[in-house]
């Protein structure tokens, strides 16, 4: 018999839930709003849709491993150079690629409770024991008490900001502070995948890829402001001296030809970009003023998403569970840490509005 190692056997298989064209013909729904996934409900950036109708041509030809276009494209837009970039499937494709090619032996990830759950699977996945400090009151990261907790140990530190579920900003300074306090030799993994959106609510908002720190990777994707999730592209940016292990563990055509192409073309897309970016802007605020209203114990956000804290999980299940008859879709955090909390992601203006109706007559 071949023996599965004690750490994959302990990870969860993933359980995908119910096909929503099940759910839509058991609950007989004429009209949904799909907000759980934190998706770009506008659809895909169309720069990046006719990038890929031109690019599937050559779908017979390996794609560029080293990436080069992509990676001199990313590396013009966040002002460093080809070097400084890693593209993968994902971001969470790049994030596998820290953990295969920098953890060895007994080495930690240290981060948060209530943050980005594939963190925690795919830190177990390469039988990475991860540290997590609990969240603050106000569910953002206790930076002093992960500061706290880098120990022999810890070999990385894994930020999201905005915190996913939460919302939750780290500003400009307290990054920089925290960044000084780390010991060099311990790698800081700052993931933005909600850059776009956080950059247009403050100006407090850091662009961690302009830091230059010998110890500090930035995450971004392709999947959320610019609406290509299901293309698969995310990038990492960081010193050279970082970034080539990370190419050597690559897999050579990773990511596809048509990937590379969605997101060279998703680059050149602003006025997608705009008013992706400005809708959310105009939705939070909207959700903001509905949910006050109600009185509902909503968490400022700085990405396309609002958490709300229902104080119970029971109550946050029954919810989740009313709106879904209703046809809005929200998610539920029970595998975040957070069952008493549900999070709602910021749709279309048409969608937003479709869902506060249905939440208040639920409530
Ligand atoms: C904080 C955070 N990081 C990364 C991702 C995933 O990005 P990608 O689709 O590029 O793997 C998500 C998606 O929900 C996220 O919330």
């Amino acid at each position: 018999m071949i023996e599965t190692p004690k750490h994959i056997q302990d990870l969860k298989s993933y359980k995908p839930g119910k096909p929503i064209p099940e759910i839509v013909q058991e609950f007989g729904l004429g009209r949904t709003a799909i907000l759980w996934n934190n998706e770009n409900n506008f659809g895909a950036a169309p720069k990046a849709l006719e990038a890929i109708q031109n690019a599937s041509a050559n779908s017979f030809l390996y794609p560029d491993p080293a990436c080069l276009q992509l990676r001199g494209d990313i590396a013009a837009l966040v002002g460093r150079k080809t070097d400084n970039i890693i593209v993968g499937n994902g971001s969470e494709s790049v994030f596998n690629y820290i953990l295969q090619a920098y953890f060895t032996g007994d080495d930690e990830l240290l981060t948060s409770e209530g943050t980005f759950v594939a963190i925690y699977i795919w830190a177990k996945a390469h039988n990475v024991p991860v540290v997590k400090c609990p969240l603050t009151k106000e569910y953002g990261f206790d930076l002093e008490g992960i500061l706290q907790r880098i120990g022999p140990k810890t070999k990385a530190v894994y930020l999201s900001n905005p915190n996913n579920p939460s919302g939750a900003m780290i500003t400009r300074d307290e990054l920089i502070q925290f960044i000084e306090r780390v010991p060099q030799e311990v790698m800081v993994l700052v993931d933005e995948a909600y850059f776009e959106y956080a950059q247009d609510l403050t100006e407090a908002y850091p662009d961690s890829t302009r830091l230059d720190y010998p110890n500090l990777i930035t995450l971004r994707t392709f999947s959320k402001a610019y609406g290509i999730a299901g293309i698969r592209i995310g990038y990492g940016v960081g010193t050279p001296e970082l970034i080539a292990p990370l190419m050597k563990v690559k897999l050579t055509f990773e990511p596809s030809n048509l990937a590379q192409a969605a997101a060279i073309g998703a680059l050149t897309d602003e006025e997608f970009l705009e008013k992706t970016v400005a809708n959310n802007t105009r939705g939070l605020r909207y959700f903001y003023d509905a949910f006050s209203e109600m009185g509902l114990n909503y968490i400022p956000s700085f990405g396309n998403f609002v958490m709300i804290d229902f104080e119970t999980a029971d109550r946050a299940q029954a919810l989740f569970e009313a709106l879904m008859r209703k046809g809005v879709f929200v998610r539920q955090l029970p595998a975040f840490g957070l069952p008493h909390c549900i999070r709602i992601t910021i749709g279309t203006p048409e969608e937003n509005e479709w869902c506060v109706e249905k939440l208040r007559e639920v409530l």
